[in-house]
């Protein structure tokens, strides 16, 4: 149907089309082959991996809010080496664009599961989890302290040999002073938001829903606050790659994304919905571009007219 031109540019890292789907909510990718075809996809965001195998949190795990969901999954995972040998092979038959999602305890964690995936051509980029708010260790700890997250990813630029994507945490005050952390020590790209930190109540019990106490909020609950900090990067970084997350479910919701400064979008919580979504997206994407007379979609990025802010004034 469409002449419409999809192609994000990402620094080095060229998608075919800005739709991703976003870390943890995707499995390893081929879980949903049988509902999207992988190719199809800008890229997939594999669920975060760590140097050993990981059990995760002890349960309840995930629970239900009125506009999206809490988890503290705690980032159980087959680890770098089961990925590389039993999952990577098949991504790459199937055609995938494979993003590897990373995550440590500490930063030679981080560097030794940086280091083992070298530069294996099967993996377009690598996405540092620096902002998981589900782990005691590692995580959120060093994405909430700006030079915390500078000495970490300097450290793991050093021994990269694929694209870095760094991705941010939104439970900060200042967004771009973490965003400016990272990229002045070498990420290549950006990615944001994670999830916020939440807390449910089961009121009979007087206990927390889930098992860790506290999760992370995803879902529409959150995009305004992913937009707003997307908008704020972008101000700031105009010439950083971003990828927007959060609460991303229509057509539209990845448009403001995009006219807010993103390069391209990743896709979350949504897919436990409709695992069919993200290439829906695509469709969705280039459909809204031709009716809207936008030849290409990066021509959207980052258009936002925004009015100047006016002081208030008293009767
Ligand atoms: C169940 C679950 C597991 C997640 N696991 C990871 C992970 O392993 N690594 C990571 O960087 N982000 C992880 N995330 C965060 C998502 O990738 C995404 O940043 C966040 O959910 C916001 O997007 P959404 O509102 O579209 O879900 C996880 C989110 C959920 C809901």
């Amino acid at each position: 149907m469409s002449t419409v031109d999809l192609a994000v540019q990402l620094g080095s890292l060229r998608l075919k089309n800005p739709i991703a789907t976003a870390s943890g909510t995707f499995g390893y990718g081929l879980e949903f082959s049988e509902f999207v075809d992988l190719s199809s996809l800008g890229a997939i965001s594999v669920k975060g991996l760590s140097l050993r195998p990981c059990h995760g949190n002890p349960p309840p795990r995930i629970c239900e809010t009125d506009a999206g969901m809490l988890n503290a999954i705690g980032l159980q995972n087959v680890g770098v080496e089961a990925f590389l040998a039993e999952k990577l092979p098949e991504l790459d038959r199937l055609g995938a664009t494979v993003i590897a999602n990373v995550w440590g305890d500490t930063e030679d964690d981080y560097c030794a599961v940086v280091e083992r995936i070298g530069a294996e051509r099967r993996i377009a980029a690598i996405e540092l989890n620096v902002s998981c708010p589900n782990v005691v260790k590692g995580g959120m700890v060093f994405g909430n302290d700006p030079a915390a997250l500078g000495v970490l990813v300097r450290k793991v630029r050093a021994v990269a040999r694929r694209p870095l994507i760094v991705k941010l945490s939104p439970n900060v005050g200042d967004i771009v002073a973490t965003a400016r952390a990272a990229v002045d020590n070498g990420a290549d790209i950006l990615s944001l938001i994670n999830t916020l930190v939440g807390l449910a109540i089961d009121l009979e019990r007087r206990e927390p829903k889930i098992g860790f106490t506290t999760g992370g909020l995803s879902g529409p609950a959150i995009r305004p606050v992913a937009v707003r900090m997307v908008w704020e990067v972008r101000k700031a970084l105009p010439k950083i790659p971003i990828f927007g997350i959060g609460g991303i479910e229509r057509t539209e919701d990845v448009i403001e994304f995009l006219i807010a400064g993103a390069n391209a979008v990743q896709v979350g919580t949504a897919n436990f919905r409709n695992p069919s979504l993200s290439a829906e997206l695509v469709k969705g994407v280039a459909e809204w571009c031709a009716a809207h007379g936008e030849s290409r979609v990066s021509n959207i990025v980052g258009t936002l007219k925004t009015r100047p802010r006016l002081e208030h004034t008293y009767a």
